[in-house]
């Protein structure tokens, strides 16, 4: 007789985009090895709006602290000024967490080491981009510079604080026009929500001031394109993805929800396919 297994008890920070569709992907794909434990969101009318679409009753928690109380397991799906709190507060508790606002882990060296002491996992999801794998393999040798270009409608980066400081008026903008130039950290600083697909990049190469970011758009872009360009001593590594946007905030790719699906996936099953 086998022993039957207990389900990992999997949790939600932010009931938004990426949060409800996760939380779908855990009832639907992965209901024989994951149960849906808890849902927050500071906005509590959008877990509950969740709750009721999928159906689950008690499940909505009204504290961070609560959710992490009933869940093994917690995804963040909410912001990257809160994500690395989250990430603190979970691991502290000896839980493991999935981050999606991966800007907000850019300096949480004492998080990293905090998992490392409590022996849990923090998980980072490819995203919206193609190609980790091989970064993170020429991150074992020497990489001499990537180049990430992220090319979005100009809805994509509606509301941005930056471009309306400067004046950038997204909704008449003519032509193809480069609206940031510079860092990983500054990309982060100045558009938390679009370029968290950098920040990965930075944590999986190890090299973050090798990484320069661009930011186009062009009222002929449709999709969520990132094009990335590395060298270094293992030759040259280019990839691109041409997303189309998730359908409930074009600001995030389709991609980045089925990516973190795949990681939960990889998680959870007992074959592990890809580095
Ligand atoms: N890793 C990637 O490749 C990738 C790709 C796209 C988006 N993201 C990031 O994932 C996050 C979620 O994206 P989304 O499209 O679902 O956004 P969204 O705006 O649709 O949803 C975010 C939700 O989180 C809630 N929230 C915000 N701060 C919170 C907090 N401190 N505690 C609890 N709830 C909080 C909001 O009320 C909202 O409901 C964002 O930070 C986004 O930048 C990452």
């Amino acid at each position: 007789m086998t022993a039957t297994k207990t389900k990992l008890k999997i949790g939600i920070v932010g009931c938004g985009a990426i949060g409800s569709r996760l939380a779908k992907a855990v009832v639907v794909n992965f209901g024989d090895k994951a149960e849906l434990s808890g849902i927050y969101d500071v906005n509590l009318e959008k877990a509950h709006n969740l709750a009721s679409e999928l159906k689950i009753n008690n499940i909505v928690v009204s504290t961070l602290d609560d959710l992490i109380k009933r869940c093994d397991f917690v995804i963040e799906s909410a912001s990257a000024k809160s994500s690395k709190s989250i990430a603190k507060s979970v691991v502290e508790a000896g839980k493991d967490i999935l981050v999606m606002s991966v800007g907000g882990m850019l300096e949480a060296q004492d998080v990293f080491k905090l998992a490392k002491d409590k022996s849990c996992h923090i998980y980072f999801p490819s995203g919206a981009i193609a190609g980790l794998d091989a970064i993170k393999a020429a991150s074992f040798s020497n990489i001499n510079n990537i180049t990430i270009t992220t090319r979005k409608p100009p809805s994509g980066l509606k509301g941005n604080e930056y471009l309306l400081k400067n004046n950038f008026d997204l909704d008449h903008i003519q032509k193809e026009t480069i609206v940031f130039e510079g860092s990983v950290d500054k990309a982060v600083e100045l558009f938390p929500q679009n370029i968290n697909v950098a920040a990965t990049l930075s944590l999986a190469s190890g090299c973050k001031d090798k990484i320069k970011v661009k930011i186009v758009t062009s009222p002929e872009y449709k999709r969520n394109s990132h094009e990335i360009i590395a060298e270094g001593d293992f030759g040259a590594i280019k990839t691109c993805t041409d997303n189309l946007p998730c359908p409930d905030n074009p600001k995030t790719s389709f991609l980045a929800v089925l990516s973190a699906t795949a990681m939960l996936k990889n998680i959870l099953e007992p074959v592990k396919i890809g580095t």
